[in-house]
């Protein structure tokens, strides 16, 4: 177990990085970034093309939806971490698979503990699924736990799920329910940093 390691740390070993066999065909990993003021963490699914070729997470159309939906409730690229459970592109944006999120999720727990986050938003049922995991949380579906915030029975954490900004993009029904999501997660931080 490694205690206090820095970010750096991490990103360093995210580049040199051969777990599994997606640094084959990588442009950047792209370990993740952000100031980290407010204490939160935002977790997507994997880059995409766009983050491939800069090595920056949420970087593309659905980084621009991200973007809008945090500056709409007072929230800046400086406040929070932004991240991804998987760090290097899958061929063709396919969905992730198991052996390679369970390869990369080491970096991602190493990250969380380096970080210690007071909330955890996760983006999409990919990083909803293995957050839950993580902090034995209950998971149903997207479509059902999304808006709700959850404590973690083993870690002093608040998870909240939502829906992943691509799949907003096109629907204008869960670009609704995100832009609730978002006014709900606004409140869970007003709270939390009440609490403190
Ligand atoms: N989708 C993600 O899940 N992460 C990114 O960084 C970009 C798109």
């Amino acid at each position: 177990m490694l205690f206090n390691e820095s970010l750096n740390d991490i990103e360093r070993d995210i580049k040199n990085c051969k777990r599994c066999p997606l640094y084959k065909e990588r442009t950047n990993p792209v370990p993740g970034e952000g100031g980290f003021k407010k204490k939160i963490m935002f977790i997507g699914e994997a880059p995409g093309k766009n983050e491939d070729l800069q090595g920056r997470p949420f970087v593309g159309k659905a980084g621009e939806l991200l973007d809008r939906l945090m500056s709409e409730i007072g929230l800046s690229r400086d406040d929070v971490y932004i991240t991804n459970v998987i760090k290097c592109r899958p061929p063709n944006n396919r969905e992730p698979n198991d052996s390679e999120i369970i390869a990369c999720r080491t970096y991602l727990i190493r990250q969380i503990n380096a970080l210690k986050p007071k909330i955890i938003v996760c983006l999409g049922r990919i990083s909803s699924r293995v957050i839950a995991q993580m902090f034995n949380i209950q998971f149903t579906s997207i479509s059902r736990d999304h808006g709700k915030v959850f404590k973690s029975p083993i870690r002093p954490i608040k998870v909240f799920f939502t829906y992943h900004p691509a799949a907003a993009l096109y629907n204008r029904v869960t670009l609704r329910d995100l832009e609730e999501d978002f006014k709900i997660l606004k409140k869970i931080i007003e709270e939390t940093e009440g609490s403190q």
